[in-house]
């Protein structure tokens, strides 16, 4: 198809003029910038929303955690232990620059992997460079339920005696 200069030359029906290409292109070019303005204002206008993981939430009942256990909970960052005096709840932040610590089942350790602190699962410091042990976050019971609340520091030796 070729295009035909319609100021010198009347256009025939079929064939494309050069005011009717300009036409077609304006067209798309105010269609796609409508587009674009229309996305922009849509997401501007959508909240921004932030999820995150619950601070206050149920681990189970007592008994269901029976002795000698460490619950992992990656998401809420913490760990359940049912220890010989009872069951404490303790952030797995490492109290040295904050990377996720990690627990070892076979001997009972807890280890960051940023520069090799080493808890026990009284969260007490073993080795490496972490000033202080692992931070004791509140549980308590609650209509016969465990309940952590990630809000509330406890000391060292809280424990929920069951
Ligand atoms: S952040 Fe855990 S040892 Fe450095």
């Amino acid at each position: 198809m070729s295009l035909v200069d319609d100021l010198k030359a009347p256009s025939t029906k079929g064939e494309l003029t050069r005011r009717m290409a300009l036409g077609g292109i304006s067209a798309a070019a105010l269609g796609l910038a409508t587009l674009g303005t229309t996305v922009v204002t849509v997401r501007y206008m959508s909240p921004n929303v932030l999820f995150e993981p619950a601070t206050r939430f149920k681990v189970g009942r007592p008994e269901d955690i029976p002795l000698g256990t460490v619950l992992v909970l990656p998401e809420q960052q913490t760990y359940v232990v049912h220890g010989p005096r009872g069951i404490y709840a303790m952030s797995s932040v490492c109290t040295h620059l904050g990377c996720m610590t990690r627990f070892t089942e076979a001997d009972k350790q807890i280890r960051c992997p940023c520069h090799g602190s080493q808890f026990n699962v009284d969260g007490e410091v073993v080795d490496g460079p972490a000033p202080k042990p692992l931070n004791r976050r509140l549980i308590e019971l609650a209509d016969g339920q465990l309940v952590v609340d990630l809000r509330q520091s406890v000391p060292q030796d809280y424990v929920v005696e069951v």
